[in-house]
């Protein structure tokens, strides 16, 4: 969801305001998904390198999900989304764990689709985390392979992503899903995040439904629940 602060700069607002209307733009794009019959969503809110801005822009983006818990988890609730955040929870405060826990635990038994909120998160703190539980779990070398490892992730309750889609022009991964990314088709857009629209997502499915997808092999393009999507099945 990159472009928060660019897109509030050019109306000569502060960064915080982009990164407000940046909520508004995920509740839309989420339920815009839901309505594609998109089950599966992951967004990256606040990465592990995140901690690096000014401490009013930190203290700030808290904040905001605290009010976003607020605002619009009743109307996640009614449209049938299910919360998981995922990262590195031990960094946060009580109150922000609360209103994760909240989330979570209200939207559980929601099934039309899962939202998942990549916060303190890092692909790379992903790996590393997932090899130290497994360790801890007494697994060895032996019975380690990619599944046994993939159920460690923080998504281990979500399918690897068809379709990764960035915002804000810049051209690279960030330390974004690392792991599950693997043979996702990805989407670069010029587009700011706040200004993120149902035409934009039509406009990456669009695209995503043009790519040949071979998972390493000559010819074949293995179906998976988005291509079926964006080849005309719909979605619930
Ligand atoms: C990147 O834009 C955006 C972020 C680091 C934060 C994204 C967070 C939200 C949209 C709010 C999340 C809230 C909830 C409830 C999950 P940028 O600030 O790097 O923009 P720039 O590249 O234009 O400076």
């Amino acid at each position: 969801m990159d472009g928060n602060g660019r897109w509030a700069k050019r109306r000569f607002m502060p960064r915080f305001f982009g990164h407000k209307q940046g909520v508004d733009a995920l509740v839309r794009t989420v339920l815009a998904c839901a309505d594609r019959g998109i089950e599966y969503v992951t967004v990256f809110a606040f990465s592990s390198e995140n901690w690096k801005r000014p401490t009013e822009e930190v203290s700030g983006l808290m904040g905001l999900v605290l009010v976003a818990v607020t605002k619009y988890l009743a109307k996640l609730v009614g449209q049938g989304v299910r919360i998981r955040i995922v990262g590195d929870r031990s960094q946060v405060s009580e109150k922000l764990r609360d209103a994760w826990q909240q989330a979570e635990s209200s939207t559980s038994h929601n099934t039309r689709i899962t939202l998942s909120v990549a916060f303190n998160y890092g692909g790379r703190w992903d790996i590393v985390q997932a090899c130290r539980r497994a360790i801890e779990d007494g697994v060895s070398a032996h019975e380690l392979d990619e599944a046994k490892l993939n159920s460690y992730m923080a998504l281990s309750h979500a399918p690897d992503p068809d379709l990764f889609i960035r915002t804000g022009g810049e051209v690279r991964i960030s330390n974004f899903l690392l792991w599950q990314a693997a043979y996702s088709e990805l989407v670069f857009s010029d587009c700011l995040w706040p200004e993120f629209s149902d035409a934009e997502l039509d406009a990456a499915l669009a695209e995503f439904a043009r790519r040949d997808r071979r998972f390493g092999a000559v010819n074949s393009n293995a179906p998976s629940a988005l291509s079926n999507l964006a080849n005309g099945a719909h979605g619930p």
